[in-house]
């Protein structure tokens, strides 16, 4: 894996993918101009940014999986996007789209 490894994609959306280094926050990264996801807390607690991916992605914190549980019982691809810790190529969509 390479410094700059980390592609975004963002299916179904008219949005160009990004590129990101290794365990950059997508909080950070994704804004309103860039990408279909939004964002409010930043910090794991109101479900803002539930999204589906798919991908290279280190596993949900256990404090990030009770609100898994809560907002999208069952669906394994559900994260909230403020908390994924980007390891290689993921696609991203706000939950409601299928990806
Ligand atoms: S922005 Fe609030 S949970 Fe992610």
């Amino acid at each position: 894996m390479n410094a700059s490894c980390c592609v975004v994609h963002f299916p179904n959306a008219n949005y160009a993918s990004l590129t990101l280094e290794p365990h950059q926050h997508l909080a950070e990264q994704l804004t309103v101009q860039n990408s279909p996801v939004l964002f409010g807390c930043r910090t794991g607690l109101c479900g803002t940014c539930l999204v589906t991916v798919t991908g290279e992605l280190s596993p949900p914190s256990a404090a990030e999986q009770e609100i898994l549980d809560m907002l999208a019982p069952g669906n394994p691809q559900a994260r909230l996007a403020c908390q994924i810790d980007v390891m290689g190529e993921i696609a991203i969509a706000p939950l409601t789209e299928v990806i």
